[in-house]
């Protein structure tokens, strides 16, 4: 018997509130969830603070318990499995779509088991970043995957921010990889097995990454995505140019280099509308993305890379409220992650339907 379903509701331009909730509807490709944690991503206070119908529910990164499973997903589960996902918070084309809630729906293919060993907070920041950073490094770069069926290669990537959520798990691709992030972070880069950092707040760094490299940098994948990060990672490339991912749309000013910008929101093949815009379905990037969730939960287990570094704070969903405001004022996490754990929430007397 499911409890008192609530969630973080948009009500307004930059505002989430609690409120009861009934259980969302389960379509046949999703299962249902009972979250235990949550995990903050800047998705979730922008897409919140951007144009946007009034109802939809908050946030993406989630882990939690299935209750039930959709007669369409082909991955295998059974009631009381432990998952992480992610699901899209804000879309305005399906209002239920979200992680902040008691229960939630999340597309099945796309999620991954919990290694055993591994707590709910730590998983709760996986899954945005797993599939921010295959989409980036391995569907639009074009990096081979690290599933042993290439040799490993000297070229060198640059993973311009290290120190992001994206960023830490990316610098762990097994590749020759060159990173950016502030003094603070160049322990956790070198554990995470960086070859060379470089401290952002130098502009001078786009060129010593140039020397270092011999000229050869050719796949850079941008996770900071802003005009400063753009200009380092200009002067970084080299004169044979190549190609920029980066997370925010901004370009390198290179004609030599093309620049990309995607959306994470595509790997679950649907359309969806983002801050007032409608993107079309790419089921393609469903079947990657089962794929690639595949393969990255099979390294979680082998230990072939490790999560963000995490930090709980409290107050359940009502934390979350907080640590939204906290990102907005300029004042978020650095280095780590923020977890909320669900049952923590001081819940609302309510009537609503189940
Ligand atoms: N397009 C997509 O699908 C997609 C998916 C995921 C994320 N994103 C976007 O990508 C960005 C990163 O998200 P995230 O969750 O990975 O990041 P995050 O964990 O929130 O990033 C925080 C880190 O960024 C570092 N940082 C800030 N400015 C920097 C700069 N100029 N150069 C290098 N590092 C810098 C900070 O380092 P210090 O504290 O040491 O300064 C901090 O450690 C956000 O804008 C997010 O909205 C887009």
């Amino acid at each position: 018997m499911l409890e008192q379903n609530h969630g973080l509701l948009r009500e307004a331009v930059g505002h989430a509130v609690l409120r009861p909730l009934s259980t969302p509807k389960l379509r046949n490709d999703y299962v249902l969830i009972r979250t235990e944690a949550i995990a903050l991503n800047p998705t979730d206070w922008t897409t919140l603070d951007a144009k946007g119908d009034d109802g939809t529910i908050v946030g993406c990164d989630f882990a939690g318990v299935v209750e039930e499973v959709g007669d369409a997903v082909t991955k295998p589960f059974a009631k009381g499995d432990r998952f992480t996902g992610f699901a899209h918070g804000g879309n305005d084309e399906y209002h239920e779509d979200g992680a902040f809630a008691r229960y939630i729906t999340a597309k099945g293919d796309m999620l991954m088991r919990i290694p055993d060993g591994a707590g709910f907070e730590s998983a709760a920041t996986v899954a945005v970043g797993i599939g921010t950073l295959g989409y980036g490094l391995y569907h639009i770069l074009g990096l081979s995957l690290p599933d042993g069926s290439a040799p490993s290669s000297s070229e060198p990537v640059l993973i311009y921010g290290g120190s992001t959520a994206t960023g830490t798990l990316a610098v762990q691709s097994g590749r020759k990889v060159l990173t950016t992030c502030s003094a603070k972070h160049f322990g956790l880069m070198k554990e995470r097995g960086a070859d060379l950092v470089y401290d952002y707040r130098d502009p001078n760094i786009g060129k010593q990454i140039h020397k270092d490299t011999d000229d050869e940098l050719t796949t850079v994948f941008d996770t900071v995505g802003v005009d400063s990060s753009a200009a380092i990672c200009a002067d970084a490339f080299g004169s044979q140019g190549g190609m920029y991912c980066s997370l925010l749309p901004v370009e390198v000013a290179r004609k030599d280099v093309k620049s990309i910008f995607f959306l994470g929101y595509d790997l679950k093949g649907e359309s969806y509308i983002f801050e007032g815009d409608t993107y079309p379905a790419k089921p393609e990037m469903l079947e990657w993305s089962k794929k690639f969730t595949t393969l990255a939960e099979k390294l979680w287990v082998e230990g072939k890379w490790v999560p963000h570094p995490v930090s709980v704070k409290g107050g359940g969903l009502l934390g979350a409220v907080e640590g939204m405001q906290r990102m907005r004022e300029g004042t978020g996490p650095s280095g780590e992650k923020w977890v909320y754990r669900v049952e923590e929430t001081e819940w609302l007397e309510s009537s609503a339907e189940k």
